[in-house]
């Protein structure tokens, strides 16, 4: 069967990542959770402390960037890859608020995107891929095959957050998710580099008021759909 890919951008927890994981999974994919790479880049700003009072020391970044090597391991039990950071498992720490406060202004960096967007390149040469992002279907892929935008109410997206950092046992407030979505909306649409924008040949895909698993089969029938035509 031939083998295509898949792009899937969105805002911030909109679902994007366990949409586009059950797919690769129905269907013999790879997934690749780009935003991951990202935050790996922004937790070792962290680390390195190449983040002071919220100012990048952008110099720095550009002379260690060669040197962040992101891989990503198979997790049998989340069925997600989990994101390793210079060979240490760091995905419970990408996921913390602390990085997620950052992330986007390390993502606005023209450098430390054209190495990763390369980088994203390169996972998806031979297809047979499903990769969620901002930018997968406007820049990483514009030749991508399917294409989905998937979008949501900010407060539908704050509760889900919410709910996913409770069971982590991170508890954080409504008002700081939701005002951590709408500032992070703000950002990915308004940079210069790379926009989050819906391409023109998106289909698109608001699942505020739609389960998992009606999700789940709205995006195979398109699979289905590509595959056949
Ligand atoms: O999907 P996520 O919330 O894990 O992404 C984290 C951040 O990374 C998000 O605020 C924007 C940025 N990002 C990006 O700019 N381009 C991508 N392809 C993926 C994520």
């Amino acid at each position: 069967m031939k083998k295509i890919v898949i792009a899937i951008d969105g805002f911030s927890s909109c679902g994007k990542s366990t949409m586009a994981k059950d797919l690769a999974k129905e269907i013999g994919y790879t997934y690749i959770d780009s935003g991951a790479m990202y935050r790996a880049v922004t937790l070792y700003c962290l680390q390195q402390q190449l983040l002071k009072d919220g100012r990048i020391d952008e110099e720095k970044l550009r002379a260690a960037i060669p040197d962040i090597h992101i891989s990503f391991v198979p997790n049998r039990e989340t069925g997600k890859p989990d994101t390793c950071l210079n060979g240490v498992l760091v995905e419970n720490e990408i996921r913390s608020m602390e990085v997620a406060n950052m992330v986007s202004p390390v993502a606005t960096l023209g450098f430390v995107r054209q190495t990763l967007v390369d980088r994203q390149q390169e996972m998806g040469k031979a297809k047979g891929v499903v990769m969620d992002g901002r930018d997968i279907g406007t820049v990483v892929f514009p030749d991508a095959e399917l294409k989905i935008f998937v979008t949501a109410s900010p407060e539908v997206r704050a509760k889900r957050r919410m709910d996913e950092l409770i069971a982590k046992g991170e508890p954080a407030s409504y008002e700081e998710t939701l005002n951590n979505i709408i500032t992070r909306d703000f950002i990915d649409s308004n940079r210069e580099e790379s926009p989050l924008r819906q391409a023109a040949d998106a289909l698109v895909l608001d699942n505020s008021h739609m389960s998992v698993a009606e999700q789940k089969a709205w995006l195979l029938a398109q699979y289905h759909n590509v595959i056949q035509a």
